[in-house]
């Protein structure tokens, strides 16, 4: 039997300790499900020896990530009972895409686990702690005919300043493009598009609260197709007009992309809309076309080439980043050096790069041709090392210009602050904490591994909204 909160002029507050793994849709998804245990009275902590409730925001996307929650909960199977001869129990839920994919099969091979609960039956938090207080354990990993955003709670505004001036805000969730590698299409299930007036509403929320920049969120985000106020579906382009108006939103981002759904109007937003920042992760996965085919990625690459140079014409001061598997079943030689022929073309801000993980029930974990551990060590050094070398160059090439500065919080020496350049960057300014939330220009004098280092530019400080959020050389 599990004990679980309740508020009570009795009990002390409950804390809870949310843990996200793999993306961005992770953390929102994890702020969210603190949101709605607040009104049950779950605290946070950033401490999990103080946890009542542990939650792990789990991620499937390749093994090695999986098996992280599985270390993690051996390690928390100590702690529950370590804190049991004490007297204290503790609640331990697997929340996730690792909930999705192995359900039951997690409380078999982790007996620490009470709950298990999947990415579409959130809201029902509150209902299966109840359940597993009264049965031991609780699982629920059904796609429910109900939407969970129309149940999950919304932050406080306490929340919201805590948790800083930038946020996300899911617009759209799951997949059904079905790359052969992919779990997520499984996980996440089909596609669904919000609600314009429910994304506008969480919009206008975190900006009263504070919040400057808000990214969109989804896993296939430009796939978006949302109802609007007026009943035809929304493209994201026109969202993104649209989230602009609000008062207070100086930037705005979404990620992540498939180069196919890159249409002419999304194009254009990137031309016309200054509050959107001109970089943009668009995965491309490999170089190769008869790779490309093999992953049912539906584009070559001459159309992912063709959509980065729309984007560049319309936008001259865009960067990219991109995703890449090195290793995928039946890449060769050839095929790889086609991955690094398009690295040097494109000239990326950066990018992640994978080793080809198979994945159970997917396509591609049934192809014969499966590549060595060896020979996918080595590509993927390769392409790692090329990649750094585009970032450190990138860097190295923000010194002497002056960027717009989006100021997030402290640094880490008195009187320093810490702020964001377009290009997401981390900024070390000196700089007096009432410019945290403003968008300030200052200009790049040092680069250090993973950041820069500048001072703020003498005259015009706080930029107005409307202009230009781009680097300007100063040289
Ligand atoms: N193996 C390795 N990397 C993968 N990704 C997705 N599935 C796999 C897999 N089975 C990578 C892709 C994707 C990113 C989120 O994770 O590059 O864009
Ligand atoms: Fe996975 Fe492909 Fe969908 Fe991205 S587009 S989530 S890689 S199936």
């Amino acid at each position: 039997m599990v004990e679980t909160a309740r508020p009570s002029g009795m009990s002390r507050p409950r804390k809870l300790y949310v843990k996200s793994y793999g993306c961005q849709m992770n953390v929102y998804d994890s702020r969210r499900m603190a949101d709605t245990l607040a009104p049950e009275g779950f605290a946070e902590t950033e401490r999990i020896e103080d946890a009542d409730l542990v939650i792990l925001n789990t991620c499937h996307i390749r093994e090695k990530a999986a098996d992280k929650v599985y270390s993690e909960l051996g390690r928390i199977r100590q702690m529950k009972a370590d804190t049991a001869v004490q007297g204290r129990e503790i609640v331990v839920a697997v929340a996730g895409c690792v909930a999705q994919a192995e359900g039951a099969e997690i409380l078999r091979r982790a007996p620490a686990v009470d709950l298990v609960v999947g990415p579409q039956s959130y809201h029902r938090l509150p209902e299966l702690l109840d359940r597993a207080k009264r049965d031991g354990k609780a699982i629920d990993t059904d796609f429910p005919a109900e939407d969970k955003f129309n149940f999950l709670k919304n932050p406080t505004r306490e929340a919201v300043r805590a948790r800083g001036v930038s946020a996300f805000v899911t617009v759209q969730e799951g997949c059904d493009k079905f790359c052969t590698f992919c779990v997520v299409p499984y996980t996440r299930g089909a596609e669904v598009s919000r609600p314009v007036v429910k994304i506008l509403a969480e919009a206008e929320h975190l900006a009263q609260a504070g919040v400057r920049e808000i990214t969109l969120i989804g896993q296939n985000v430009n796939a978006f197709h949302g109802k609007g106020p007026d009943g035809t579906p929304w493209t994201l382009a026109r969202l993104l007009h649209r989230v602009a108006e609000i008062p207070g939103i100086l930037r705005l981002r979404y990620t992540t992309s498939h180069p196919c759904d890159v249409d002419d109007s999304l194009i254009a937003v990137h031309r016309d809309l200054p509050q959107l920042m001109p970089q943009l992760h668009l995965p491309v996965q490999s170089g190769s076309n008869r790779v490309l085919a093999a992953m049912n990625r539906r584009h070559t690459r001459d159309d992912y080439l063709r959509v980065i140079d729309k984007l560049r014409t319309a936008q001259p001061a865009i960067e990219f980043t991109s995703d890449f598997i090195v290793g995928f079943p039946g890449e060769s030689d050839d095929d790889f050096r086609q991955t690094i022929k398009l690295v040097v073309d494109v000239r990326f801000a950066g990018a992640y790069s994978f080793k080809y993980s198979p994945r159970p029930g997917t396509p591609a974990a049934e192809m014969t041709d499966q590549i060595s551990e060896d020979i996918m060590s080595a590509r993927l050094q390769e392409l790692q090392a090329l990649i750094d070398r585009q970032l450190k160059a990138f860097n190295e090439a923000s010194v002497g210009k002056t960027f717009d500065v989006l100021f997030e919080k402290a640094g880490r020496y008195p009187g320093q602050l810490v702020g964001r350049s377009p290009y997401l960057q981390p900024v070390h300014v000196m700089a007096t904490s009432d410019l945290i939330g403003k968008v300030v220009r200052a200009h790049i004098t040092e680069t250090t591994a993973f950041s820069l280092h500048g001072a703020l530019s003498d005259t015009d400080n706080a930029a107005p909204r409307s202009s230009s959020l781009l680097a300007t050389a100063e040289a």
